[in-house]
Formats: C-alpha cells, structure tokens, sequence
C-alpha cells in the first residue's frame, strides 16, 4: 500500500446518520447560531412529499423556515444560485439548508458563497480556493445517495456564459452539517437510485487509484465500496428497506470525503463534459465511463486497482494484471444487472448521445479539471478513444 511523502486531509462536516436524524435540524440549527432557514430544492423532492418531512422536523421548535426555493433544475447554474441568494436576502433568511440530490446542494453552495462575497458573479469563483470568507450556516440533507457533496468541497454548476459545467472547489464552502436520514432517499426511483449509486461508487473507485490517493481516503474508498456492493442492488430492487437506504447513504458520503481529498479522474472528466455538452445525468455518464476508464489506467495502476478484486468478488490470483481486469469485468457485470432491473444505460448511445457529439465532448472533457489527477495523460484523441469504446 502506498503512503506518499507528504499528504493533506481535511473533513470538517459534522454527520448526524439514522431513522430518526432529521428531527435533529432545528437543534443543528441552533447550535449554529441561526434562526431562519431557506430551504434549497427542487420540484421532484417536492412532488416526493420530503419537504413536509422537513416542515415536520420544525414543529414545536423556536427556528423556522423563512422560504422555501423549490425550483432547482438538473444541471443547476450561476444564473439559479444567484435566484437563491435574492430569496435569501429578500426573506430576511440566516442559514441555509439544501434538501436534495447533488444539484440543490451545489447551487446551495453556489448561493452560499455569493451571499459571503456579497456579489452576484459566480464565474470569478471557478477554479480553486477563490474564497477566504467563512460562509453563512449550512446543512444539507440529501435525497440521493450519491455525490457525497454533503462532505464535499465542490461544487459543480453550469457556467452559463461558456455552457460548460464549472467546478468550484474550497475548503470554506463545506456544509456545517450533514443530515443522512434513510426516510428521505426511500421514495427515489430505482433508476435514480441506480445512476446515483453509481456515481458513489465512481468517486470511491477513482479515489482509490488517483494521483492524491492516501491512506486516510483509501479506508473511506473500501468501506464505501463494500458498503456499494453489498447494498446498491437491493436498493434498486426493493427502494423502502430504510436499512439498505441509510448504508447507501453512507456509501455515498464516505467516498464524498474520499475523492474530496484524493480527487477524481478520466470517468468525472468525460462524465463532466458530457452533462455539459448533452446533458446526460451524472451518475447515467459514469456508469458507463466507469469501466472504459479503470481499463484505461490499468498500465500504471495494476497494482492499485488488483488490490480491490477481492471487494469485487474475484478470488486474488497473485497476477496484477489479471486482478485489475477483474475488476474491471465485475463493474462491466454490475452494469448489465442494473440495466437489467431498471434500465440503466450501458452506453452513451442509450442515453441519446449522437456520434457528431463525441468531439466536442472529448475537447471538453480534457479541459476539466480532473484529468490532472488522473494516473494517465489523457489527451484530446485519447479521450476521443475512450468515447468511442463507451458509445
Ligand atoms: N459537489 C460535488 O462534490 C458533486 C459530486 C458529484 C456530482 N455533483 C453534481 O451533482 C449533480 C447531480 O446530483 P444527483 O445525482 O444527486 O441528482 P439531482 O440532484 O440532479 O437529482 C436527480 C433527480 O432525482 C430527483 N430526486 C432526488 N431525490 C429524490 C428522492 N428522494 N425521491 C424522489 N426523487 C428524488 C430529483 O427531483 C431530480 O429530478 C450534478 O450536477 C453533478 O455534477 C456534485
Ligand atoms: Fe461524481
């Protein structure tokens, strides 16, 4: 096992995880110092009935809910953040509170961070520690069990000027708190429940072998992958076992603060350009790109990649080569059984991606800013490869 020379970890998020973690919000609240919240969300939550859940969490506690955004969209954007933060302002808000997948989280944090500067451009913030300030209070419940952005320090939101998605990454625009209740994942249908997963199990699998990889985000990256393989099906197959739901949860945020850390590679780079370019959800993206993309680091990573066969099932054979392809096959099978049972897209060409994409696509996706810690170079033509295998 490699442990570099010199590492960084930073994880700050304080976790309420359980049955009953949601009642727990006001209390949260009030040790934060605030008093009214924005809830941040979006209308298949709403429709979902979790937002009663959390107005039901408020009764009988002296916090309250100042507003409510319930219009977050799929690839969420400056233009929407900056909706938020006038809602914020225009209702006398102190905290927010994003309740949702990784989109309502994302532009809460977008929201967060102009309210802090006290500016409506969100575009001089992309890139890396832009920011100094301490944000305003925030907790976040999330609804998929997926992103992990409630242990994360980025954001990820469609730049509107350049139709791209930016990545906004800081140690300040962590949530306070992350609520992991199993109630509010149990109404995601299976196959949100299976793309999201899978973006789960991408961040703990990449994070595993990427370049910041270290030994504090390898145990969260095995116990998140454990936690995947042992759950993610039965959550698809049978969505209201609260028990199977609370460990998919934690799967989802042990590898967040994983790849946090470790960062992410090739599959989150074609994953990012291709919900820019064509708007393929993210955790559809990486599913598909999973696979194509631990094959593509094979050469430098074998090793690495061999040493979570056993996770995946295969039996060591003490040939680094053959264990990593093992891996490799397990992923390409847990694919075909989601397909099966939910219809999951195995390829881009499922998703309604057309041919003349690609390019555009590939150019995109090695001007993200994961390629860099990724294993192996990945340059324009190869990426290009990589799309084509995956179409
Ligand atoms: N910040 C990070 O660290 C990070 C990491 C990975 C992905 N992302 C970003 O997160 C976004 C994707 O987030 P996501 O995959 O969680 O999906 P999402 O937030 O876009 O939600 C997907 C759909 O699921 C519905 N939904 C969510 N929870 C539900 C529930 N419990 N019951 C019924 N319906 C429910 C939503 O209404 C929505 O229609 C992308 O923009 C991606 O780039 C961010
Ligand atoms: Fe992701």
């Amino acid at each position: 096992m490699l442990v570099p020379s010199y590492y960084e970890f930073f994880c700050p998020v304080k976790i309420l995880s359980g049955h009953q973690a949601l009642k727990n919000l006001p209390y949260e609240m009030d040790q934060l110092g605030a008093k009214r919240a924005l809830i941040v969300t979006d209308p298949g939550v709403v429709a979902a009935g979790l937002i009663q859940q959390v107005q039901a969490a408020f009764e009988g506690s002296d916090r309250e809910i100042g507003a409510i955004f319930d219009q977050t969209p799929p690839d969420s954007s400056d233009k929407v953040a900056r909706q938020v933060a006038e809602l914020f302002k225009s209702k006398g808000c102190d905290c927010l509170v994003a309740v949702g997948g990784g989109s309502s989280i994302d532009t809460a944090k977008g929201a967060n961070l102009m309210l802090t500067e006290g500016t409506d451009d969100l575009l001089k913030f992309q890139g890396a520690e832009r920011t100094k300030k301490t944000m305003k209070p925030f907790i976040v419940v999330p609804t998929t069990a997926g992103t992990g952005s409630e242990v994360t320090m980025a954001a990820v939101i469609t730049n509107t000027e350049k139709n791209i998605k930016m990545s906004i990454t800081s140690y300040k625009i962590l949530p306070n708190v992350a609520i992991l209740d199993p109630k509010m994942t149990l109404t995601m249908p299976p196959k949100i429940t299976a793309a999201t997963g899978m973006d789960a199990l991408t961040h703990a699998v990449e994070a595993y072998y990427c370049l910041q990889k270290n030994p504090v985000s390898d145990s969260l990256s095995i116990t998140a992958i454990k936690l995947v393989l042992e759950n993610l099906v039965k959550a698809v197959q049978n969505g209201k076992d609260e028990h199977v739901r609370l460990a998919m949860a934690n799967a989802a945020l042990l590898a967040g603060i994983s790849f946090s850390n470790s960062l992410v590679g090739v599959v989150h780079s074609l994953a990012h350009a291709t919900g820019g370019v064509c708007h393929v959800p993210h955790g559809v993206a990486n599913a598909i790109f999973l696979p194509w993309g631990v094959e593509y680091n094979i050469g430098k990573r074998a090793e690495m990649i061999a040493e979570l066969a056993p996770l995946f099932g295969a039996a060591p054979s003490g040939n680094a080569q053959k264990d990593a392809s093992a891996v490799v096959s397990a992923i390409r099978d847990l694919n075909a059984k989601l397909k099966s049972l939910c219809g999951l897209p195995n390829t881009l060409r499922e998703t309604g991606v057309t041919e003349d994409k690609l390019e555009a696509i590939a150019k995109t996706a090695v001007n993200d800013g994961t390629v860099a810690m990724n294993p192996e170079d990945v340059t324009v033509p190869d990426a290009l490869g990589l799309l084509k295998k995956a179409f």
